[in-house]
Parts: C-alpha cells; structure tokens; sequence
C-alpha cells in the first residue's frame, strides 16, 4: 500500500500559540518521526510525504533557510533509525537548487539505507508534479504509443518505487487541494483531508485514515460484482418496474 501525505499546517499552529512559523516546522519534523514510525507498522510499503514543494521557494529566505536546515537535521538524525528499521530513505524532486550540504546528506542517507526492505520513505523536497510529469514527457518521443508513452512517464519520473500509483493520499491542515504533488500517481487514490495541523498529527490519525480506505468502494472506472443487480427473471423484471406519479 502506498500513502502519500500533504503534511500542511506547521505555520498556522505555530501562529495559533503566538510562536514563529518556524516553530511550527520544527514541532512538524517530531510529527514526521512520528508518522514514520506509525506507518511502519500499518502495512504500508511506500510512504511519500510532502516536505516541501516548488512554490515554496517563494516564501521568506529566513523561513526557506530553516527548512532547508531541518531536512539536513532530519537525515542526519534519522538515517540511522531507518537503517536499524529496515526503511529505505529516498528523496524525490530536483536537486540542483538545494544546498550543497544538503544534496550530499541526501546522498548518504540514500546510499546508507538502500537496503532497507521494510519500507521505502520518498520525501519530496522541491517538487512539483507538474514539471516532473514535463521532464518524463521530454525524455520520451511523443510518437510513441501511449501504453509505452505511461511506462515510459512512469520510469523516467523522479521516483524510484515501483508500486508508484498512490493509494491512500492525506492531507492535513484543512485544506482540500492537492497542490500540485503527484497529480500522475494520484489518479485513482483515496483522498482523506483532516482538519487538524500536521504538528498534531498522531499515530491513531493514520490508522483511522487507513480505516476509512477500507471502507471505501475502489472501482477504477469498472462496475464491481458485488453491485451488480442479480439476473432477473421476466415475470420480477416486470414486477420491479417502478410506477411514475404524475
Ligand atoms: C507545511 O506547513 C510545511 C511546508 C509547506 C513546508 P505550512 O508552512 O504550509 O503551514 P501553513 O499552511 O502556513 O499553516
Ligand atoms: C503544500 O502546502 C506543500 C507542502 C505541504 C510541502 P502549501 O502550504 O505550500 O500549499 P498551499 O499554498 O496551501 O496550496
Ligand atoms: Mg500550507
């Protein structure tokens, strides 16, 4: 199973107790350590979390250059943790506009927990769906087919899971938007918005997130066979014909 988070909300619980949004950040890097450790044991094979997208390169420097801290802090205290566990980290996005120190953390903490076969955790780290979906079409001649133009997209985009189609997306902070993250793997995923703040996201949210996609009826665009209305015969065909009002 692959759950992708949209982790929104650092800010405004910052602001809500009169603290700086970079507060709210650091309170959200115990709330990853947290959702990583839960998710280890849901049976989920492939968690994606959204750490910082694109567009936020457009929000103050000081803010930008204490996430970009957060993330060196958070692969150096944390690599070790998923290599004891199993978990193999990956981050996923484009790498030339991140601090060097930062690509070379990354580097290591790919390198240093690649065999883990538990999990694989994807942080996305300046990403955007929409210019990985134009970097993979770049690379693969439009004259193809589509069934090799999809293979191809999908091989060629940043991520390195093979079970790529997200089944399970959550989104904390209240809004419902996907904000341009994994607009492709997203096509047939749950989506399940939470109101609270990522910094109060809990263990038990991603349990009863899960809870809630089992509950849910996944048809792909098909009929499922369980709904399909039994055969009838003529004489209850015409009995189960509805009489219209006037
Ligand atoms: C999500 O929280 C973290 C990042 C986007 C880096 P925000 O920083 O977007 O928090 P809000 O949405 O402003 O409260
Ligand atoms: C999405 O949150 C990006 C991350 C959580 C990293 P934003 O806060 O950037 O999204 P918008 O601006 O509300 O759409
Ligand atoms: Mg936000």
């Amino acid at each position: 199973m692959h759950v992708a988070i949209v982790m929104d909300g650092n800010g405004r619980w910052a602001q809500e107790q009169g603290q700086p949004r970079i507060f709210g950040h650091r309170e959200g890097a115990n709330a990853v350590r947290r959702a990583v450790e839960a998710a280890r044991h849901e049976a989920i094979d492939v968690l994606t979390l959204f750490a910082f997208s694109s567009d936020n390169w457009g929000r103050p420097v000081n803010e930008v250059s204490a996430l970009m801290d957060l993330f060196g802090l958070y692969l150096e205290s944390e690599t070790k943790r998923c290599r004891q566990n199993g978990i193999r980290l990956s981050v996923i996005g484009r790498r030339d506009r991140l601090p060097v120190s930062l690509v070379e953390a990354i580097h290591l903490a790919e390198e240093r927990t690649a065999a883990g076969d538990h999990m694989l955790l994807r942080i996305a780290v300046d990403y955007s769906a929409r210019d990985s979906i134009y970097r993979a079409a770049r690379a693969v001649d439009s004259a193809v087919s589509r069934e090799f133009f999809e293979l191809a997209i999908q091989a060629v985009m940043y991520s390195v899971s093979p079970a790529l189609d997200v089944d399970l997306l959550i989104r904390t902070g209240g809004e419902m938007r996907l904000s341009d993250f994994l607009l492709w793997e997203c096509a047939y995923a749950e989506l399940v918005f939470l109101k609270k703040m990522w910094p109060d996201f809990r263990a038990k949210d991603l349990r009863d997130a899960i809870g809630e996609f089992h509950s849910r009826n996944r048809r792909f665009g098909k009929v499922p066979v369980a709904a399909n209305p039994p055969v009838l015969t003529p004489a209850a065909d015409m009995t189960n014909i509805p009489v219209l009002s006037q």
